[in-house]
């Protein structure tokens, strides 16, 4: 019996050492030699069968067996354990030092940042800013603008229908008649109307058949000509620079009388003479005049109590004049490149 108890203990023992994989395969050896169907639990199971006067001593090698194999367990259990941590240790290893994953941050598109600058300056002279749709009736993107159906000056703004009466607006301008109609008669006006417009126009460097329009309202009573060129040229001086030098040039727009182009002094060339300004030393800017007297009464104003001027500029081209851009198109295109740099 002792014989069997050390042969037990060596191939425990044997088991034990050799158990070189995992946690679980020694779990396996601890259930085969001490657990409770396990060979040492058997031969105590086996007692009855031994002489009485054995059974004490018998029962001594047992446990003192199974409290070997126990303890060479547990330092198995420690060794393995131990070597797994180093493990993980070696394959989750990160380099705290290399330079992190940086997440790009955006900005705002430089036609926006044109714009918002727009805005800016126009909120100071205390303009509200107000919106319409971009698919606009016939009604106000022309008739209500003194554009009737056969006005020759429609041509000048071919648009894209979608029914006989219905467009995709080709100005901002009928921002204006909605704005006077929503208003009480007569109450005073003072707004900005920014947003896309759109012409059958093709797509070069200076067109683009959808582009972005600033259009602005001015009336009260007593509101003159001399209201629209202060105001247009401060706006013109804060956008572009304070030296810029402003001109006016006698014009026609079916909805101002009289009507006026505003121009400024070349800013490449400050009035020299350049490829910008194809030599002439002057940048066209945007269209004004004051409000015609119809416009006003077609939209519920009287002329004979309250005047205005009004006037739309080119959001594009005003960028393009600012950052030095040569190409409408790079606006549109969304080549990274271009755009990072603003
Ligand atoms: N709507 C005109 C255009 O798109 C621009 C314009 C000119 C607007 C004169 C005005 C104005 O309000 O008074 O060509």
């Amino acid at each position: 019996m002792e014989e069997k108890i050390e042969k037990l203990k060596a191939q425990a023992a044997e088991a034990i050492k050799n158990a070189a994989g995992n946690l679980s395969e020694l779990d396996d050896i601890r259930v085969r030699f001490l657990g409770k169907k396990g060979e040492f639990t058997t031969i105590l199971r086996g007692m009855g069968a031994i002489a009485k006067e054995d059974r004490p001593k018998v029962g001594k090698i047992v446990n003192e067996a199974k409290a070997e194999i126990a303890n060479l367990i547990h330092q198995k259990n420690e060794e393995l354990k131990a070597r797994e941590m180093q493990n993980r240790l070696a394959s989750e290893k990160i380099d705290v030092t290399l330079p992190g994953r940086q997440q790009p941050l955006g900005h705002l598109h430089p036609l926006t940042l044109t714009l918002e600058r727009i805005k800016d300056i126009f909120f100071r002279m205390g303009f509200s800013v107000e919106e319409g749709p971009e698919i606009e009736k016939d009604y106000y993107n022309f008739e209500a603008l003194n554009l009737p159906k056969d006005h020759p000056a429609r041509d000048m703004q071919d648009s894209f229908y979608i029914t006989e009466d219905i467009l995709m607006r080709s100005q901002t301008s009928p921002v204006q008649a909605r704005t006077m109609q929503k208003n009480e008669p007569n109450a005073p006006i003072r707004m900005i109307a920014p947003g896309r417009v759109y012409r059958r126009d093709e797509y070069d460097a200076t067109h683009s058949p959808m582009f972005t329009q600033v259009e602005g309202l001015v009336i009260d009573e007593g509101i003159t000509f001399a209201d629209l060129k202060g105001t247009l040229e401060l706006f013109l001086r804060q956008i572009f620079s304070e030296d810029v030098k402003v001109r006016l040039r006698p014009s026609f727009f079916p909805f101002t009388e009289p009507s006026t182009e505003v121009d400024i002094s070349c800013v490449m060339c400050h009035g020299k003479g350049c490829k910008v300004c194809k030599g002439t030393g002057w940048l066209e800017i945007l269209g004004a005049g004051m409000v015609h007297p119809h416009v006003l009464e077609m939209s519920g104003y009287d002329p004979k109590k309250a005047s205005g001027f009004a006037f739309g500029m080119g959001v594009e081209r005003i960028a393009m004049l600012s950052y030095g851009v040569d190409d409408l198109r790079l606006f549109y295109d969304n080549d990274m490149r271009f755009l990072r740099q603003f």
